[in-house]
């Protein structure tokens, strides 16, 4: 394993947390996004995928309690952040100008890899944003390219962020699933938090999307339109 592949798997398995009663398990890993290289890609590609969850009704506060599995005093949270913007990153042709290039769905293939951490496509992948699978069918090219290279343009319904500050300084990024005690907020790659609201200072709606921009997920102007001819292909 290298170096790296080594700093994911530890970085992922510090933030391991239970989130249902038939112990499987999720991560939260923003960073593990925001790397560069296909290589590091596919790591955390594979990590969401080992760690898929499913999607699940959630009114199971009341089992989690009889397994042990919610303990408002000893809940554990962890941090997940937006990451920060990626300084001088090189600016997108308009999404008409990347809508005209000649996408090679092969490539697209390949690349789709970084979205796995938040969207479902066909059986890869973990449902945090919209699934995937059909979308590229049912929309224009224009309608896909715009939604990946501006995520914050259109938001769509039922998967707008919040962001929740803790009384001991944490912040949650997410989508509230529910708002009451406990506050239960589902984080960026299927990670499900249940905080107490005693454990609640500030909860913010935010008004850029969830999604990551294209140079945090270091996509080109060509990869976009691989990634387009890809899902156009399913
Ligand atoms: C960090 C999580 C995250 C990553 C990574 C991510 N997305 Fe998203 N995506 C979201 C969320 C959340 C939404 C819903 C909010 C919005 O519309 O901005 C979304 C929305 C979308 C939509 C609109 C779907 C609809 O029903 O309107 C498309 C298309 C999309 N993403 C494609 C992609 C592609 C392709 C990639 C990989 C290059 C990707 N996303 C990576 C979180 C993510």
């Amino acid at each position: 394993m290298t170096a790296l592949a080594h700093d994911l798997r530890h970085r992922i398995s510090k933030n391991i947390s239970p989130i249902g009663t038939s112990g499987e398990f999720a991560y939260s890993s923003p960073q593990a996004l925001m790397v560069g290289t296909p290589d590091e890609a596919e790591m955390s590609a594979e990590f969401v995928i080992v760690s898929k969850v499913e999607d699940r009704e959630y009114d199971v506060i009341t089992s989690m309690k009889a397994y042990g599995l919610y303990d408002p005093e000893k809940v554990k949270l962890v941090s997940v952040e937006m990451p920060p913007e990626v300084k001088d990153a090189p600016k997108l042709p308009p999404v008409a100008e990347i809508a005209k290039l000649q996408g090679d769905p092969k490539q697209g293939e390949a690349a789709v890899a970084v979205c796995y951490a938040c969207h479902r496509i066909g059986k890869n992948g973990v449902e945090f944003g919209p699934e995937l699978t059909t979308f590229g069918k049912q929309q224009t090219t224009e309608v896909l390219v715009e939604a990946i290279a501006l995520p914050s343009a259109t938001i769509s319904h039922g998967f707008e962020g919040s962001e929740v500050k803790t009384t001991d300084g944490l912040t949650i990024t997410g989508m509230i699933l529910s708002n009451s005690d406990p506050l239960i907020i589902k984080c960026m790659g299927g990670l499900v938090q249940t905080v107490p609201k005693s454990r609640v200072a500030s909860v913010t709606p935010m008004t850029k999307s969830l999604m990551y921009e294209p140079s945090q997920l270091g996509l080109t102007a060509q990869t976009i339109a691989d990634i387009v001819a890809y899902l156009k292909s399913l």
